[in-house]
């Protein structure tokens, strides 16, 4: 896949209407989203949608008359949003447990199970605060991916609730807000580690990448770097892990995330030492930046599913993006195909280090 054809928006004919999709944005191919936009019951006036992804669920309110504000973390699929239904829907860009209180008569979630427990435990406090009294909830999610489990979370939390509707391991429900919801529980936390000859302090919202823990991965690739690096670009930066250890050694430093929580936790860890970016691959930067030196640990899951589009856009971006003799270092699980997209952009690729993870360089010539 090109850069270009990665970046593209493509629209898209739901059975509740049009939007956009595109490469690396949620909430297309799972069919939980499908399953809630099918089940809704209009309630109220204002609803909350509070993992719309490309915004299937939020069409489907829109459909059913609501006034619809839509709060979404990624940037894949906040540009899928914005050029679809930025006119009709609020879109916003921000922490599902941070929606203003008593804002709403009725919420939907496609429960985030990928992002861990606490994410979505702090997704469901957050839906419970933004509605009000009387308002309804709609879960919907996998049994294989813990619905059960959340669903008695969410009735602790709110009051009644009753499974609407069941398809193979799929699950929707709905809740009413019968009592105040208890109060938030703080959401950051820190962790420190010894890297490369110092320990370093790591503090991170949940559902990011490696949480409480540098990846062995990462850990590898900072162990693999030498020589000058000139201007870092880190793509795919989530809380900092491989920016941090290079304050004082990169000659400047900036950091691309999709994921909010990502951003704003790698914003806490490095401050003024680096630019951190809400970034789609590298949709955030100038035409034309270019850098000595980039770094990746690419994703390869979107929503919970194995995709490799966004770890090839992220070869083809680290080519657009180095400057002539620029070194491109990217870790990666053993088993991923990497070697055979870098050998085709770059002519040349070279095995640094290798474990459960390996290191590749691809170096940009000519
Ligand atoms: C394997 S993690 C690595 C994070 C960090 N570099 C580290 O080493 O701990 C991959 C990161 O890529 C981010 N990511 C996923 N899709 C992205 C996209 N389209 N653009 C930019 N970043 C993306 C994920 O949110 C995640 O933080």
């Amino acid at each position: 896949m090109t850069l270009e054809a990665y970046h593209a928006l493509r629209p898209f004919s739901a059975p509740e209407g049009h939007l956009f999709v595109k490469a690396g944005a949620r909430g297309l191919d799972d069919p939980a989203y499908e399953l809630l936009a099918q089940s809704l019951e209009p309630y109220g006036e204002e609803a909350l949608d509070l993992n719309p992804g490309v915004g299937r669920v939020t069409l489907a309110l829109l459909q059913h008359g609501l006034l619809v504000r839509a709060i979404e973390t990624s940037r894949a699929a906040l540009r899928c949003l914005e050029a679809g239904l930025a006119k009709r829907a609020e879109i916003v860009c921000g922490l599902p447990w941070e929606a203003p209180s008593e804002s709403a008569d009725m919420v939907a979630l496609v429960l985030p199970a990928e992002r861990g427990t606490r994410y979505v435990t702090l997704s469901l406090l957050g839906a419970a605060r933004a509605l009000r009294m009387g308002g309804r909830f709609y879960i919907a999610g996998n049994k294989s991916r813990g619905f059960d489990h959340y669903f008695r979370l969410a009735q602790e939390i709110l009051g009644f609730g009753v499974v609407l509707e069941r398809k193979g391991p799929l699950r929707v429900a709905v809740l009413e807000k019968e009592k105040p919801p208890p109060p938030l529980p703080p959401a950051w936390a820190s962790f420190s580690c010894w890297v490369r000859g110092r320990t370093l302090e790591f503090a991170y919202l949940p559902g990011v990448f490696s949480a409480g823990g540098l990846d062995p991965g990462s850990t590898l690739l900072l162990e693999n770097l030498e020589g000058d690096l000139g201007q870092v670009l880190d793509l795919g930066a989530g809380y900092g892990a491989l920016s941090l250890p290079l304050v004082g050694w990169a000659e400047g430093l900036v950091l691309l995330e999709d994921d909010w929580p990502s951003v704003l936790s790698a914003r806490r860890n490095l401050g003024e030492k680096a630019t951190v970016l809400h970034s789609d691959v590298d949709e955030a930067l100038t035409k034309g930046r270019t850098f000595a030196t980039i770094v990746a640990n690419p994703p390869f899951h979107v929503g919970g599913l194995v995709v490799l589009e966004t770890a090839v856009a992220f070869i083809e971006a680290a080519y657009a993006r180095l400057e002539r003799g620029g070194k491109f270092y990217l870790v990666a699980n053993r088993f991923l195909p990497y070697e055979p997209l870098l050998l085709e952009r770059f002519g040349r690729v070279r095995t640094l280090a290798e474990n459960s993870h390996k290191v590749l360089l691809a170096q940009k010539l000519g």
